[in-house]
């Protein structure tokens, strides 16, 4: 196991009407002037904003407005909060929604106390002062409740990039698994894709003799592959949705990626698309994760096959490993198939003729070195072939 500094603050609330206590805990983080920030309108028609406001209102904590955070949320939006927050005197920011509208409020908790342009921290510039942000998750997905990262597109070149910092943990985060039972049954299954895609960049590892981790990252998987087929069986189904929406923070705040190289070209990969197409993340990932597991295999068989047997329930082969390691990516495809996620770049309305651009983009795109991935260090013809794998 390699050296790690593990430093996750957040004071989490989980279960049922806990956001009537937004207002409570945001006085308790020192919040005195907020700025709601919410997305296109699910917290409004829900009326969680209304509730959540009425729970400010009780604490006498004046608060604006700023919603319009689009999913693949967008720079535009971020320097407008920017500009609010200061001339309002904001000192603290909650998020009420998903993983979009987590992020741009980090974006603009980091962007308010900084001189420069909030796109330096999305040049790998790390995040070491920002506002608090407070959180009220509606969807079981990027993690970004627990933690420490943010992803913006910067409309100029179309860049979707990550900035990071322990500055950029929401110092509370509540979570009421009843609030994801509104989601459309496409957006629970791509964010279950999420979630799992989290847990696998962290599972292919160089790094040896990482059992405890190995062990949290299955048990996570197969929670996730017992608890799918029921939600979308069944959306209201509450304890199912509790499970997921728990194991989607665990997924994401590190605990089970500490001490451990991970790889994340995958995302990086699926960045490019949701960039260029627009496409929800979860379900680019569906279509990049699998493209990727076949490419790489060889890079170390035994791991693939050890997840296909552990996580997919696939008999080993000890004299054909490699066959062993083939179904458990094909089992992973048909689940993600069965939970209605796109398999292929018809799918997702993606076009060959864009692969070169995106896999340059990829390697070299806004600051880029040429290269991606921890476990496996992939070129840019690398992801050209990747990208063909999903064709
Ligand atoms: O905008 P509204 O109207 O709220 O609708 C959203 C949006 O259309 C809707 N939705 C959310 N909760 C709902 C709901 N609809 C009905 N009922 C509810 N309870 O769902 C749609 C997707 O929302 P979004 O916030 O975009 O989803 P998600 O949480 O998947 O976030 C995706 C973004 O997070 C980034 C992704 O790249 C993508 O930009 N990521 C952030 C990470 C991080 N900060 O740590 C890590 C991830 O790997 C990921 O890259
Ligand atoms: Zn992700």
């Amino acid at each position: 196991m390699e050296n790690f500094v593990f430093y996750s603050p957040t004071y989490f609330l989980f279960g049922k009407n806990e956001e009537e206590k937004a207002g409570k805990y945001v006085r308790r983080f020192g919040g005195s002037k907020v700025m709601v920030h919410f997305g296109g309108g699910s917290v409004k028609r829900s009326g969680l904003l209304d509730r959540v406001e009425a729970s400010l209102a009780a604490e006498g904590i004046a608060y604006v407005e700023l919603g319009g955070v689009r999913p693949n949320p967008r720079s535009g939006l971020v320097y407008e909060g920017i500009e609010l927050c200061r001339r309002e005197g904001v000192d603290f920011i909650l998020a009420v929604g998903g993983g979009s509208t987590i992020d741009s409020a980090k974006a603009i908790a980091a962007g308010v106390v900084y001189e420069g342009d909030f796109w330096d921290y999305y040049q790998d510039k790390p995040v070491e002062k920002a506002l608090p942000v407070g959180t009220v998750l509606t969807i079981a997905a990027a993690g970004s409740e627990g933690s420490p990262d943010s992803v913006i597109t910067k409309e100029d070149g179309m860049f979707k990039r990550g900035a990071s910092g322990e500055a950029l943990r929401p110092v509370f985060s509540i979570l009421n698994p009843a609030l994801t039972q509104t989601l459309p049954p496409y957006q629970t299954a791509c964010g279950i894709t999420d979630i799992m895609a989290h847990l696998l960049e962290r599972y292919f590892t160089n790094t040896k003799d990482v059992e405890v981790t190995d062990r949290l990252l299955e048990g996570l998987l197969l929670t996730m592959v017992h608890e799918a087929p029921r939600v979308i069986a069944d959306p209201d189904n509450y304890e199912a949705r509790a499970n997921i929406m728990w194991a989607g923070m665990m997924a994401h705040n590190n605990s089970c990626g500490v001490g451990r190289e991970q790889d994340w070209a995958s995302h990086a990969i699926e960045h490019e698309l949701s960039a260029v197409y627009d496409c929800a993340h979860g379900a680019g990932l569906a279509v990049v994760f699998p493209a990727w597991m076949t490419y790489n295999m060889k890079h170390d068989i035994n791991r693939f096959a050890q997840l296909a047997v552990r996580v997919w329930g696939c008999q080993m082969d000890f004299a054909h490993p490699e066959v062993t390691a083939k179904a458990g990516i094909d089992s992973f495809q048909r689940f993600l198939k069965s939970i209605g996620m796109p398999v292929d770049f018809a799918e997702l309305g993606a076009k060959e003729d864009d692969i070169p651009a995106m896999a340059h983009n990829a390697c070299y795109g806004d600051g880029g070195c040429g290269e991606i991935g921890g476990f496996v260090k992939l070129k840019e013809q690398d992801v050209v072939n990747i990208y063909k794998l999903m064709i």
